[in-house]
């Protein structure tokens, strides 16, 4: 059976702490030069990394993956200009192509949700594995497993623990596959703080309400981050809006006047616990001020150098 990586909801709680495992044992050996070896596990096998959408640490990070693996990796910077993308092909029929080139893997990022899961019924009989590297709003799960790996190993734990998301809500995929997947484990309870129009969506929040899992919208920053122990901040997905008079709404809503939604050096002394984390997928336009980043609470690089682990062993997974 050919193994896709599509939607977080593909994943129960062992087989996530399975995929975790092995991301330790791959950081155990990934800095000794001759253990590093050891991890070429999949030569000759070929990935495909197809990006039809801007993209720095995920693309990255799974041609590194792709390579620190032994597999051959080839890639388009950008499908949407330099592939025949630009000439009106169809997803269905790049799928297929490099299906026929004898892909073992391919990595998908497009600008459409759902576009992950077609491609996955194009490349299925092929036995080619499709990972997705985000789809549209809908999905992004490496990203989730690996925010999930960053949390796990800074409290040892997956359970009792108090979750604030803000900035984009509605529109991040990012933070919809992490609290869709951060729902299966117990007593997790979740805060959304974001403009009313940039709210969390009523597909995740249903997805909460199904899980039996507390949440509550904040009025106030203080309110988010006051208590929480994860604390998952995120950019304004300005790309996603439709038009340019709502994307200065959104904005102003976002950044201006008080920079409601801005953590700083103040925010982070005053409201944050010393214990908690402070997360971002990357990459941060104004919402977390420079001065944070070298605060030992903020976990941003840490999550992309978790990434790369997380990835070698989704690789892994669906193709050993
Ligand atoms: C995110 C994405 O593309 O969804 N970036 C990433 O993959 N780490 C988040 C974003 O662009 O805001």
């Amino acid at each position: 059976m050919t193994k896709h990586i599509l939607t977080v909801d593909q994943f129960d709680v062992g087989e996530v702490e399975r995929l975790f495992q092995m991301s330790d044992e791959i950081n155990q050996k990934i800095d000794q030069k001759r253990e590093k070896e050891l991890l070429r596990t999949l030569p000759g096998n070929i990935l495909f990394s197809f990006f039809c959408e801007e993209s720095t640490r995920t693309r990255f990070s799974f041609e590194t993956a792709g390579m620190l693996l032994g597999m051959h990796v080839i890639g388009t910077e950008n499908a949407k200009k330099f592939s025949s993308m630009v000439k009106g092909e169809s997803l269905r029929h790049s799928i297929r192509t490099m299906c026929e080139l004898r892909a073992n893997a391919i990595v998908l990022r497009h600008s459409t949700e759902g576009s992950a899961k077609e491609a996955a019924e194009i490349a299925d009989p092929y036995g080619v594995s499709i990972l997705n590297a985000g789809d549209g709003k809908g999905e992004h799960p490496s990203q989730a497993l690996l925010d999930i790996y960053t949390i796990r190993n800074s409290f040892d734990k997956l359970e009792n623990l108090a979750v604030a998301c803000g900035g984009d809500l509605a529109n991040g995929r990012t933070v919809r596959s992490l609290v869709r997947m951060l729902s299966s484990y117990d007593d997790i309870s979740f805060r959304f703080f974001s403009p009313r129009e940039l709210q969390m969506k009523q597909d995740v929040l249903d997805h909460l309400e199904k899980h039996g899992k507390r949440w509550r919208v904040c009025k106030t920053m203080e309110e988010a981050l006051k208590g929480a122990d994860v604390i998952y901040w995120t950019r304004s997905q300005l790309e996603r809006f439709t038009s340019w008079q709502k994307i200065g709404r959104y904005f102003r809503a976002l950044f201006a006047g008080n920079g409601k939604y801005i953590i700083g050096k103040h925010e982070m002394e005053t409201w944050v616990k010393p214990d908690a984390i402070l997360m971002h997928p990357l990459p941060i336009k104004d919402e977390i001020e420079a001065g944070v980043d070298n605060d030992s609470r903020s976990k941003y690089f840490e999550q992309v150098k978790n990434g790369l682990l997380v990835r070698m062993a989704l690789l892994k997974y669906c193709l050993q």
